[in-house]
């Protein structure tokens, strides 16, 4: 029975420590860590606006804990029966619902009638600050960095003995059998070379290489090219910017209606146009609750005489790129998308890596999501509202900045550096997490373990965004005081 702890982790792909044990570990980063780039974007610009369908909040943040988008899980009673042994996933419940889940994980009826316990959006878009939890602020504390020990949990002789351990029935043996096959099939393409990034973009690509686009069947083997087992990292944005976005992901490539790209969680395991139309019906409702959603508050004292000046220093040398926040109606957000040769900060990802692929852009276009929403990578990064930023450490779309001061000085920016993964290891007067400097990476053979930002493996650089060099410092420190009242 043991084994069920591990399987429970395949539900987030992995275990994070708020939520319960893993595994500190001697990496072995790759050191082919090097997609190469794939595709010629043209050269970044603007968003143009386009028309969202309007849905109801409320139902919203429903639809995210009880709907069936992602549609497959471990069976119930399985779950149940660990729960009983004291071997269920740790995590708060969800505010305002009755189910005593953990806020990542959804019950519900797949289409072939079963009920399973399954990830749901916020395994990455619910987080801790301060001890408290924020749905919608991106995770940064889950470990992608290690899923070997999953693979013999996943292996059939494992699930069968599980099956007969707890007597399931087969249909709820067939559900247990799909989600596992999906997880070994995504789980080669998922591996991070540290903790605390996400490898969405991947895992995406992955999904779509083994669908038929027109009929969105599941085929064993993959229909396209897979995308580069390196993942390309990248650090889960906040969802309250969507309120501004006119474009969804760090290089501004989702385009046209939002609520349809939302669902690509459902590429996991829902494999009927029928059921996409299902999903996709609730989704404005998804999209609108994203809509709504306000940024969290900097909880401590600010020094308010500072922070006007250091408004002018922003307005002055940011606000082109990141818009005004002044009270409405006075305030800006250009929706920019800045060059790959102007932001110069790690070009991996505006290269066309992962999902970005040509194929992948190509797949989608034909697809059910091509009918009303579009992928359109640009050679640059979007600059994102600065909203709530406090709260969204570390920094740049791959998370390679610990600190507010540090991505303002880049000269101060570590170069190997670690932090504890606790949510109240926050530093006030940096404005982000505590951190170590250390003088080894992972590829001088450290030895240390995988919570290491290590900023010399491709994709994980630290480089650009220089902005806040030719600020004197003590306009960098008004700037930072400004920064804590987004
Ligand atoms: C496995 C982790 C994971 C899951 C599950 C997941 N997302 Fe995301 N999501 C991400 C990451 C990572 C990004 C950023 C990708 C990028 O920009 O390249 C993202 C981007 C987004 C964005 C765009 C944010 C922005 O500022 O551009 C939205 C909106 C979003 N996700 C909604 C959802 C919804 C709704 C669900 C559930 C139906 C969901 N996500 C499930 C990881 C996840
Ligand atoms: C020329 C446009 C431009 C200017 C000027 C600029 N930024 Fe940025 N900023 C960006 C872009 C683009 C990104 C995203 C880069 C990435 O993630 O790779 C970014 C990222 C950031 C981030 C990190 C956001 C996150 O999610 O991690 C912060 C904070 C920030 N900028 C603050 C500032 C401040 C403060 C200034 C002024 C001193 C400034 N920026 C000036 C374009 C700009």
């Amino acid at each position: 029975m043991y084994r069920i702890f591990p399987l429970l982790c395949l539900l987030t792909l992995g275990c994070s420590s708020d939520r319960a044990t893993t595994k500190a570990e001697t990496p072995t980063v790759a050191a082919e860590a090097q997609a190469p780039p794939e595709r010629e974007a043209p050269k970044a610009g603007p968003a143009p606006e386009a028309p969202q369908r309007t849905g109801d909040p409320k139902a919203g943040y429903q639809a995210i804990l009880d709907a069936a988008y992602v549609n497959c899980g471990v069976p119930s009673r399985l779950y149940g029966g660990a729960a009983i042994l004291g071997l269920e996933l740790g995590g708060a419940p969800a505010p305002g619902r009755a189910d005593s889940l953990p806020f990542y994980l959804s019950r519900l009826k797949t289409r072939s009638g079963q009920e399973v316990v399954g990830p749901n959006c916020l395994s990455c878009h619910a987080g801790f600050i301060n001890g408290k939890l924020v749905i919608g602020l991106g995770d940064t504390q889950q470990d992608y960095s290690d899923t070997s020990y999953m693979v013999s949990e996943l292996s059939p002789a494992t699930l069968e003995a599980v099956s007969a351990l707890a007597f399931l029935s087969k249909g709820e043996q067939a559900e247990l059998e799909k989600f596992a096959q999906r997880l070994r099939t995504v789980m080669p393409y998922t591996k991070t070379a540290v903790r605390g990034v996400n490898p969405a973009d991947n895992l995406a690509a992955i999904l779509f290489a083994h669908r038929d686009p027109k009929t969105l069947k599941w085929h064993d083997k993959p229909l396209l090219e897979p995308p580069p087992s390196v993942v390309v990292p990248v650090d889960t944005p906040p969802w309250w910017r969507m309120a501004k976005k006119r474009s969804m992901f760090y290089v501004g490539a989702g385009r046209g209606d939002h609520a349809r790209i939302m669902m690509t969680a459902s590429t996991l395991c829902v494999d009927t146009m029928e059921g996409a139309r299902a999903v996709d019906k609730v989704m404005p409702d998804v999209a609108a609750f994203i809509r709504s959603i306000e940024p969290p508050a900097w909880p401590w004292s600010v020094d308010q005489k500072l922070a006007t000046r250091g408004r002018d220093v922003f307005e002055d040398n940011c606000a082109e790129c990141h818009g005004t926040y002044r009270d409405d109606p006075g305030h800006t957000y250009p929706n920019k998308v800045v060059d790959l040769a102007d932001i110069g900060t790690d070009p991996m990802l505006a290269r066309g890596a992962s999902q970005f692929a040509h194929r992948f852009i190509d797949w989608y276009r034909k697809s059910f999501y091509g009918e009303t929403a579009r992928l359109e990578p640009q050679k640059g990064y979007v600059a994102p509202p600065l909203d709530g930023i406090w709260a969204t450490a570390p920094f740049l779309h791959n998370g390679s900045v610990p600190t507010l001061a540090t991505l303002l000085d880049s000269s101060k920016r570590p170069r190997f550096w670690r932090r504890s993964f606790r949510s109240r290891d926050y530093d006030r007067d940096a404005v982000g997490w505590r951190y170590r400097t250390l003088s080894k990476g992972h590829r001088a053979g450290s030895g240390m373990n995988r919570s290491l930002y290590d900023t010399s493996i491709p994709g994980y650089s630290n480089a650009g965004h220089t902005y806040g060099d030719s600020l004197s410092q003590s306009e960098r420190t008004a700037v930072l005081e400004y920064l804590k009242t987004l």
